[in-house]
């Protein structure tokens, strides 16, 4: 299995895409591992801008000491624009070889998966961690962050929930997640919602809400939820916009945005980001590079990123079906 010069000396981990609660625990589980297996660590800064900047830190025992529980992530992160072109994929490429890194642990999503196998395109061995609030990562059924913005989603529903029932109104909100239905499917089962729109399943604006309100009207329901995913086009306002002009409802659009982002990780969100961490440490050790740690049946397993990175996920259609039928 690869030869004596392929061993991983000096790793560098960077956080990139939008934060994701969770990121902090796998860069202390990671950092922890690899100085354990006798790495030397760097924390890149800002995603690869750092790279392409130089700018990292070295990283010891306790530089990740008391993060675990903090949300974001200490060595911040960003879409870096210059990453998108091959230009800038071969100066971050020899940035990383005069920083002296063997290797580069990407924690994100699949936009920053995609900058990674350009990496190691130019040689760069690279590890991948899926961390991101949409759970979109074709090849992984979890991405950290999930867990915490779901709690944070569907907390802010019950919220919402006590004010409509107050005042017989139906509240649409939108829930984040990019192009996927995910994280707003989730929000839609676990906060009773009488409607979930995602971007995944067409709709009947009709059929599927509308007479859905009628329906609980008529059985003595006086307040509704309906979860939107940002991805449904136009999101919230726009199918707020057409239940006003189909029917006489009184209702209240919210926006729950960026709020979903941020706040203690939840317990599963640290423990599979110290699993992951660990995991991927270990795929360097065993010089398997070019890799994204997945969850698979609910175990960790690995996938070469160029496999991982072309795989769909698939929205369950059972669990779909299952938040629909008990909606009114
Ligand atoms: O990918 C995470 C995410 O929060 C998506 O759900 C959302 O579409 C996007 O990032 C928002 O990005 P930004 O933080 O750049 O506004």
């Amino acid at each position: 299995m690869g030869n004596k010069s392929d061993r991983v000396k000096a790793l560098g981990i960077l956080t990139s895409g939008g934060d994701a609660p969770g990121m902090n625990a796998a860069i202390r589980a990671a950092c922890r591992a690899a100085i354990k297996s006798g790495m030397e660590v760097y924390g890149i800064r800002r995603g690869f801008n750092g790279l392409l900047d130089g700018d990292a830190v070295r990283l010891g025992f306790k530089s990740v000491s008391n993060i675990i529980n903090q949300g974001g992530t200490i060595l911040k992160t960003a879409r870096c624009k210059e990453f998108m072109t091959d230009e800038g994929v071969k100066r971050a490429a020899s940035a990383a070889k005069s920083m002296g890194l063997d290797a580069v642990l990407v924690i994100g999503g699949d936009g920053s998966f995609q900058g990674a196998l350009k990496l190691s395109r130019e040689g760069v061995k690279t590890v991948c961690i899926p961390a991101t609030i949409d759970n979109d990562v074709g090849c992984s059924e979890y991405s950290i962050g999930f867990d915490t913005a779901l709690n944070t989603a569907v907390e802010a529903v019950d919220r919402l929930r006590d004010t409509s029932a107050s005042h017989d109104r139906t509240s649409v909100v939108e829930v984040m997640g990019h192009t996927s239905g995910q994280l707003a499917l989730s929000c839609g089962m676990a906060a009773g919602a009488a409607a979930v729109m995602i971007p995944e399943k067409k709709y009947d604006i009709m059929r599927d809400v509308v007479e859905v309100l009628r329906q609980a009207k008529k059985s003595g329901k006086s307040h509704n939820i309906i979860i939107v995913a940002e991805g449904v086009e136009g999101g919230a306002a726009r199918i707020a916009e057409v239940l006003r002009a189909l029917d006489d409802v009184d209702l209240r659009v919210t926006i729950l945005g960026h709020i979903q982002r941020g706040g203690v990780p939840s317990a599963l969100d640290r423990i599979r980001a110290t699993q992951m961490g660990v995991y991927a440490v270990k795929t360097l050790n065993e010089q398997r590079f070019d890799r994204i740690i997945a969850v698979r049946d609910g175990r960790l397993t690995d996938f070469s990123i160029e496999e991982g990175v072309n795989m769909k996920k698939e929205l369950s259609r059972d669990f779909y079906e299952t938040s629909a039928e008990v909606s009114l």
